[in-house]
């Protein structure tokens, strides 16, 4: 139950000074103070163009010292850190905040605690594959678990941005594509980060992210400008923070990009309108980093100062990083160019979320001996280990060569097979490179005989004395992730010719793909009869895979993102509309000439190593859903779990609608020969769409109604819908 923490909120008001007020609504991470020359960020740059090498940017880092700006603490001008997973700092600070600044407000910690916080669990790409809510949630828990002992009280996840350009480095942190499946994994993810009572010490503020519609960003461009109509933003990106919200999610995260024009960060209507009216949230709005000042390069606001009233008379309650509102608002306000009321409400927000965490009555959650105890502990890493092996996807097994007979020589190449420190994927700052499992080492801890070659030196001579060649390809976690677009997704050359070298040598070749986002793999799809996607999978990554390889865990994970046959196809997502002419064999069709109509691997897709049939498919109007029923029936020779999904298509509609929705999944076990049917409920209000004037339109009319194991191959049914 939320508590009520007006009048306490109210009573601190009055007592604030502007200065104090101001100070609330900064937040600050500690910066980095050395020997340098330039500024950290010139030092960076530096790196990234190879002006110093990585290594004398480690050596000028050994010498930098953290500056927290306990001056600025003191005076009560930090309202919030970002950054600080350590107890004893928090702890330190807090201390400062309740002890030593004139109200001893408490501060808020927050901290992007992503997949995992120590125990690294798979990447939200990966983990989003199990189709599992229980799972998700139960990877959150964990995850608030640990980061709380480390002091965080606010993570800055989940971001439930829908992304339908593989382009984009940031799909590794959403859910992948589908509206449906990001509301369903934000929704699971709030409630295992939030638990059911905030003030719980183990509970953590989940902060959603990044409204709206970052994934959309033109071409697959980081930072780019979203320009779409209004039903497209409500249909097909708005629902899952919408989800989130519903949840209870206490925070949300406006994104960098411009919505139609106007930055999300200075957007009333979204802050405002849809966000606090529509939506009735009364949590914390927090802006993306320094993004307030860059409303300045977007072209929007004269100067920081501009940006800053924009932003407050927006909505937008605290300021990560820029330090706009704290060089400008208290004159804004002296200068009444922003009522006192509009600052009063966001500090209220700000001060509401310290009462829910219960941080004025304890403001120390957590301490040294506690944060020790709480660490990767065996449960957790079972619990890596199983949401690893459940987000695997199996793309292609040609004559089952997987599972591995026991007893095969392995022979193992690629850098990515020994190196640990890869294996947690982007973000993920609160690991240790040291807790994760490699391949290599997952195969030495479980004896089993094999050869490794990480370059081509020996490469000959490791296959030869191999039955079968596990090529360990992918991407770098620095290929992934924020800042990461890339314009070509396909492998590096010198992986592709590793991958031919070993196919000529006539042994099997199985391709393990550790990646952030969907590859264009054609070429290697031709190559091999086996390919494994294992994403990046974090501290169990390499247990994981070899229970894969070896059928200890018969693969069950299902694309939650389509694979484009090449980068030219994207954005390539399976819930397309159709044009009057739709892709085909003929010249005058909606398609390139240089690619296939098709992707590689379609949404929903994934192999297993037992097969699946599908029969019967019925439906029936129920009380506010339609069922919809399919049996599915194990048709191999191993147990299995298989991902049904269900989707529609609504032909009669008043405007053009995509060719498939996906509407209800289910993930069933079933043993071999055994069969199940399944019933899939499509609530009818799912059904309906905002017509050309934007109004909530139910579907009525034939509808077409598609269930099976991936979006391309299903069965199908209809009903008249009135
Ligand atoms: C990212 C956010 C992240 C924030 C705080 C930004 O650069 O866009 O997703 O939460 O940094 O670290």
């Amino acid at each position: 139950m939320k508590k009520d923490y007006e009048k306490q909120i109210q009573k601190l008001l009055k007592k604030m000074t502007l200065e104090e007020k101001v100070g609330q609504l900064q937040q600050c991470g500690p910066s980095l103070v050395g020997a340098f020359e330039v500024s950290f960020e010139e030092l960076l740059d530096m790196m990234f163009d190879g002006r110093i090498s990585q290594e004398e940017f480690d050596k000028l880092m050994g010498t930098a010292e953290q500056d927290f700006h306990e001056e600025d603490l003191r005076a009560g001008r930090v309202g919030s850190y970002n950054g600080i997973g350590d107890a004893d700092t928090v702890n330190r600070l807090q201390k400062i905040a309740v002890e030593e600044t004139r109200l001893g407000i408490p501060l808020l910690f927050g901290y992007d605690v992503i997949h995992g916080f120590r125990t690294v669990t798979p990447i939200p790409l990966a983990e989003s594959c199990a189709w599992e809510p229980a799972l998700w949630e139960k990877t959150a828990r964990v995850a608030a678990e640990e980061a709380t002992a480390a002091g965080v009280h606010l993570t800055f996840a989940p971001m439930v941005d829908v992304a339908k350009d593989a382009r984009w480095g940031r799909v590794s942190e959403g859910a992948g594509e589908d509206a449906l499946l990001n509301s369903a994994y934000g929704a699971a993810k709030v409630k295992g980060f939030q638990g059911d009572d905030l003030a719980k010490e183990d509970a953590m503020a989940a902060c959603v992210k990044h409204f709206v519609a970052y994934g959309a960003g033109e071409a697959g461009r980081d930072y780019n400008r979203v320009d779409m109509s209004m039903q497209r933003l409500w249909e097909e990106y708005m629902p899952p923070y919408q989800a989130c919200i519903e949840a209870g999610a206490r925070a949300v995260m406006p994104a960098f990009n411009d919505l139609n024009g106007v930055p999300c960060t200075v957007n009333s209507w979204l802050l405002r309108d849809v966000l606090r009216e529509k939506w009735q949230f009364d949590g914390l709005v927090i802006s993306d980093s320094n993004a307030i000042a860059e409303c300045v390069a977007h072209g929007i606001a004269a100067d920081k100062r501009e940006a800053a009233k924009q932003a407050v008379i927006a909505g937008m309650d605290m300021d990560m990083s820029s330090n706009s509102y704290i060089e400008h608002l208290k004159e804004l306000v002296e200068s009444s160019e922003v009522e006192e009321t509009v600052l009063d409400e966001a500090v209220g927000d700000v001060l509401r979320i310290k009462f829910e965490l219960g941080l004025f009555d304890n403001p120390y959650r957590t301490d040294k001996e506690r944060e020790q105890r709480t660490m990767l502990k065996p449960e957790y890493r079972a619990l890596a280990r199983e949401a690893a092996g459940k987000s695997i996807v199996l793309l292609k097994n040609e004559n089952s060569i997987l599972p591995l007979a026991s007893g095969t020589r392995i022979g193992v190449f690629g850098s990515l097979a020994a190196d640990k420190g890869q294996m947690t994927g982007a973000w993920a700052i609160g690991a240790n490179p040291d807790d994760c499992v490699s391949l290599t080492e997952a195969l030495e801890a479980r004896k089993i005989s094999y050869r490794y070659s990480a370059d081509s030196a020996d490469m000959q001579k490791t296959a030869e004395e191999s039955d079968v060649l596990v090529a360990v390809l992918g991407e770098m976690k620095e290929e992934s992730g924020e800042a990461a677009s890339r314009a070509e997704i396909t492998l590096p050359p010198e992986q592709l010719a590793m991958v031919r070298e070993l196919a000529a040598t006539g042994k099997p070749v199985i391709a393990v793909l550790f990646n952030g986002r969907p590859l264009a793999i054609s070429q290697l799809d031709k190559t091999v009869p086996a390919i494994v996607e294992a994403w990046h999978l974090g501290v169990e990554a390499g247990n994981a895979v070899l229970d894969v390889l070896l059928g200890d865990v018969n693969p069950s994970g299902k694309l939650t993102t389509t694979f484009p046959a090449a980068t030219g196809q994207c954005p390539m997502y399976y819930a397309h509309t159709n044009t009057g002419r739709p892709g085909g064999k003929s010249k005058f069709t909606s398609k390139y000439l240089d690619a296939p109509v098709e992707p590689l691997y379609p949404f929903g897709y994934g192999l297993s190593y037992t097969s699946y049939s599908y029969k019967e498919l019925s439906i029936a109007k129920l009380e506010g859903a339609l069922g919809v029923t399919v049996t599915v029936r194990n048709t191999g020779e191993k147990a299995g779990d298989e991902i049904v999904q269900c989707y529609v298509q609504t032909p009669a509609a008043k405007r053009v609608r995509p060719v498939r929705e996906l509407k209800a999944f289910a993930k069933v076990t079933l043993k071999p020969g055994e069969e199940k049917a399944v019933t899939l409920k499509i609530p009818y209000d799912s059904l309906g769409y905002y017509d050309w004037d934007m109004k909530w339109t139910p579907y009525e009319g034939k509808l077409k109604v598609y269930a099976g194991g991936n979006v391309k191959d299903t069965i199908e049914g209809e009903i008249q819908l009135s």
